[in-house]
C-alpha cells in the first residue's frame, strides 16, 4: 500500500553526504509548502540516537526512534522527509523517492571543503561511486516512485525543484 489517508504527498530525499539534500529539500518546501523535516537535526534536537561510531564518525542512530518520532507527521502527509539512507523507513509513508547523484569530482570537492578528509572522505566517494543510495531506494520502494536526480551545478537545482513541484501540484490522494 503506497498511500493511506494523506491528503498531501510525502517525498523522501536521499543520497550520499553532500549531494544536496538539505539544499534541495530546503528550496522545494518553500516552492511547495510542504514540510522539510530533515533527520540528522531531528535525532540531535531530540537525542534520538545510540552513541558516536568512531570508525564512521557519525552518531549511531536509533532508527525505532526516529520511525515513532516521525509515524504522526508522516500519517498525515505534507513532509519533505532529508536523509542519507531509506532502508528504515516504512515503504506506506513515501509517494516519491528522490536519490540525488552528484559527479565524483564535485562532491570530493564539496566534502572536501566542508572538512572531511581520509577514510570519511573515501567512504562517501564510494558510496557515491557505487550508487548505494539508488541501489538502496530501489530495493526498499516501487521502482515507480524511485527517482534519480543529477545535483552538480545550480542549474541542477533549479530543475530539479521545479520538476518535484510540479509533481507535487499534481499529486492526487488515493481515492
Ligand atoms: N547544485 C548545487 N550546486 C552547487 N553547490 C551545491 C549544489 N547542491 C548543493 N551544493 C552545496 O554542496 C554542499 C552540500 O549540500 P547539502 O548540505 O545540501 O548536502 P546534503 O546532501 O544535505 O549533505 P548531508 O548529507 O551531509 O546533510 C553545500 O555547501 C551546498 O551549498
Ligand atoms: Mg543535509
Amino acid at each position: 500500500m503506497a498511500q493511506s489517508s494523506r491528503k498531501k504527498p510525502n517525498i523522501l530525499v536521499s543520497g550520499t553526504p553532500g549531494t544536496g539534500k538539505t539544499t534541495t529539500a530546503s528550496l522545494l518546501a518553500d516552492a511547495t509548502q510542504l514540510r522539510h523535516i530533515n533527520v540528522g537535526d531531528l535525532v540531535k534536537e531530540k537525542n534520538l540516537y545510540d552513541g558516536w561510531d568512531d570508525e564512521f564518525e557519525c552518531h549511531i542512530i536509533n532508527e525505532d526512534l526516529v520511525c515513532d518520532e516521525l509515524e504522526d507527521m508522516m500519517e498525515e502527509g505534507g513532509n519533505i522527509v532529508d536523509y542519507h539512507g531509506c532502508d528504515f523507513f516504512p515503504e506506506r509513508w513515501f509517494d516519491r523517492v528522490v536519490v540525488l547523484q552528484t559527479d565524483n569530482s564535485v562532491l570530493y570537492d564539496r566534502l572536501s571543503s566542508r572538512g572531511y578528509m581520509g577514510t570519511k572522505l573515501t567512504n562517501n566517494i564510494e558510496c557515491e561511486i557505487f550508487q548505494v543510495l539508488l541501489e538502496e531506494a530501489k530495493t526498499c520502494y516501487p521502482e515507480d516512485i524511485v527517482v534519480a536526480m543529477q545535483n552538480d551545478c545550480v542549474d541542477d537545482i533549479s530543475r530539479n525543484v521545479t520538476i518535484l513541484t510540479e509533481w507535487a501540484r499534481s499529486w492526487q490522494p488515493a481515492t
